[in-house]
């Protein structure tokens, strides 16, 4: 029976690349975004028979419980999720308007718990090891590199979130698990001026950004069989660049 996975964010970068790993590996993809999907890229997964694009907007927590009514009703339930939308806004400490850590924290975190609290109950009683994959972020553990508090901040708690559904629903058989990503060459690095991108970049040990496909690769075994074992983790992908 082909499996559902819901990909938050599906039309950014790391979104576009994890959609098509997902299709590459046999899932049937809702991809959600609060943007249009399709822009014709190598990426671009809208034309895919077994792709169903949505948009809604995931800081609103009715809006994401409707989605997810639609999921069910279309589908059955879900197999796989993984919370992918996200942005950086870039104000700095203490500079930071109140307006603006709310919506950090709606857009990282709150679109993750309200996605989380939708999808569960569509994951109880389905075959085999279920998956929610969170897309964290190096910036939550690096205290060297630009992030912004609110960035690390939302995050650190969505990791948390990892953690605490990892240990509620281990015996049901859903396993939780962060990917926390260091420099990855999506759209996103556009709220980088250049002297910062070209810095950050430098620190990396290879030398080069990571490439979404390059996280999607772990997105996609972390869905399969081999991530059946893992839950709980939040996993570092920076090139070795934290180890002292
Ligand atoms: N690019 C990096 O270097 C990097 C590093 C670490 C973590 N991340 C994380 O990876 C994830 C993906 O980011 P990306 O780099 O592909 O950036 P991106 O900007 O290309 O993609 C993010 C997507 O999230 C969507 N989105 C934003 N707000 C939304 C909302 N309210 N509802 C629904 N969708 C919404 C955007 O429309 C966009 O398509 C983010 O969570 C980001 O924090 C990125």
């Amino acid at each position: 029976m082909t499996k559902i996975a819901v990909v938050t964010g599906a039309a950014g970068g790391m979104g576009k690349a994890i959609c098509a790993r997902l299709l590459d590996d046999g899932f049937h993809v809702v991809g959600v975004d609060i943007a249009h999907h399709t822009d014709g890229d190598k990426n671009d997964a809208t034309a895919h028979p077994r792709f169903s694009a949505k948009t809604t907007d995931l800081t609103d927590d009715a809006a994401v419980s409707a989605l997810f009514g639609r999921i069910a009703a279309a589908h059955g339930g879900v197999d796989v999720l993984v919370n992918n939308a996200g942005t950086c806004f870039m104000s700095d400490f203490p500079d930071i308007p109140a307006t603006e850590l709310k919506a950090q924290m709606a857009v990282n975190f709150e679109s993750a718990f309200y996605c989380c609290q939708a999808a569960l109950p569509l994951m109880l009683g389905r075959v085999g090891i279920r998956k929610i994959i969170n897309i964290s972020s190096n910036g939550a553990y690096n205290f060297n590199v630009f992030d912004p508090v609110h960035y690390r901040t939302s995050k650190a708690a969505m990791d948390t979130l990892t953690k605490d559904l990892a240990r509620r629903y281990a015996t049901q058989k859903i396993s939780v698990n962060s990917l926390a990503p260091a420099m990855t060459e999506t759209p996103l690095f556009g709220v980088l001026s250049e002297e910062t991108l070209a810095k950050a970049i430098a620190e990396m040990p290879h030398g080069v950004a990571m490439q979404p496909a390059q996280i999607a690769s772990w997105v996609g075994f972390l869905a399969g069989d081999g991530g059946d074992i893992s839950s709980g983790n939040v996993i570092v992908l920076n090139q070795g660049r934290d180890v002292r």
